[in-house]
């Protein structure tokens, strides 16, 4: 299974993406952070190659404010990443530690992340379990709900002690070109003649699907001279990050609307005229690319064509 396995790899395998061809571990730490809930595509043409321009080493972002990296982290959602990766750097600032027990105990840093950082950063021979991962194994195996133990287990059994960071990297590319939730590509597996769901491949992939909650959200605009009025958010969802001020809706002072999906939440926004806004700090519209605002706060201004 191993050599099968490594020889697609090798053919077959997203050797050039830019984490794979580094030895810096905060680097492989950083897109595996940025990889959680974003395209592969995404990271490594836009928010990867920018932040570390940003920030090139660990203690440099350390060093740097909160509303920077989140400024950089502008776009990718999921700002809680950004905020513990500052708490992460601010904890280790120039070395990142060697063991899976010390990483995990690290501000953001789970199970998944930590076995990433060892097996890809640091070689060391231990499964890695990211949801690509996952479905190899359930169908390799025939496991139809396995807790989190047994996938340890058999992943561990898989494990090729001699190169287990391109094992590790080898099930994540099989997983995410060949073995597709949907319709996975049989014909083209290097493992089709020992997988034991060859025959129905279709009862192994997840099934759990996401629960969206509708919301709705009324914001003002209030302009001055070219700035605009934007709060801090205390909430969950974009703490830390600049939002439009809530308002109470005034029909007379009704903008625009538009739809807009976040995390778990399908959001229809609506905007209202503001006249003034005492809480609230003026930005320049022209300078938003460096002030940690959401999308939706972009999608705001075009809809509004600011
Ligand atoms: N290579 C290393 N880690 C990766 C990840 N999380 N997604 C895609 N490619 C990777």
């Amino acid at each position: 299974m191993q050599k099968k396995l490594l020889a697609w790899y090798e053919q077959n395998g997203r050797h050039t993406l830019p984490w794979r061809n580094t030895q810096n571990i905060y680097h492989i730490y950083l897109s595996e952070v940025m990889l959680q809930q974003t395209q592969v595509n995404r990271v490594r043409d836009e928010y990867y190659p920018h932040f570390l321009e940003k920030f090139p080493t660990l203690a440099i972002l350390a060093d740097a404010k909160e509303s920077e990296i989140l400024a950089s982290w502008s776009g990718l959602g999921y700002y809680s990443r950004a905020r513990n990766l500052h708490a992460t750097a601010k904890i280790c600032k120039n070395k990142l530690p060697q063991t899976f027990e010390e990483l995990v105990a690290l501000p953001g840093i789970g199970n998944y992340t930590a076995s990433a950082i060892c097996s890809f950063g640091y070689h060391q021979n231990i499964p890695v379990i990211d949801t690509n991962i996952k479905r190899v194994i359930k169908r390799y195996f025939a496991l139809t709900n396995p807790g989190e133990k047994e996938l340890t287990l058999k992943a561990t059994e898989l494990l090729n002690a001699k190169e287990p960071r391109a094992h590790n990297l080898a099930l994540m590319d099989l997983g995410s070109l060949i073995c597709l939730p949907k319709k996975p590509k049989c014909t083209l597996c290097p493992l089709e003649s020992l997988c034991q769901a060859k025959e129905e491949p279709e009862l192994y992939s997840q099934t759990k699907k996401t629960q969206y909650e509708s919301m709705e959200l009324f914001y003002g605009i209030c302009l001055k001279n070219e700035t605009i009025a934007l709060v801090k958010s205390e909430g969950n969802m974009y703490k830390g990050m600049l939002e439009l001020p809530s308002v109470e809706p005034i029909e007379e002072h009704f903008l625009a609307s538009f739809k807009h999906s976040y995390t778990k939440y399908k959001l229809n926004v609506q905007l209202y005229y503001l006249e003034e806004c005492e809480n609230a700090d003026f930005f320049p519209l022209n300078k938003l690319n460096s002030t940690p605002v959401s999308s939706l706060v972009k999608k705001a201004l075009a809809s509004l064509k600011l």
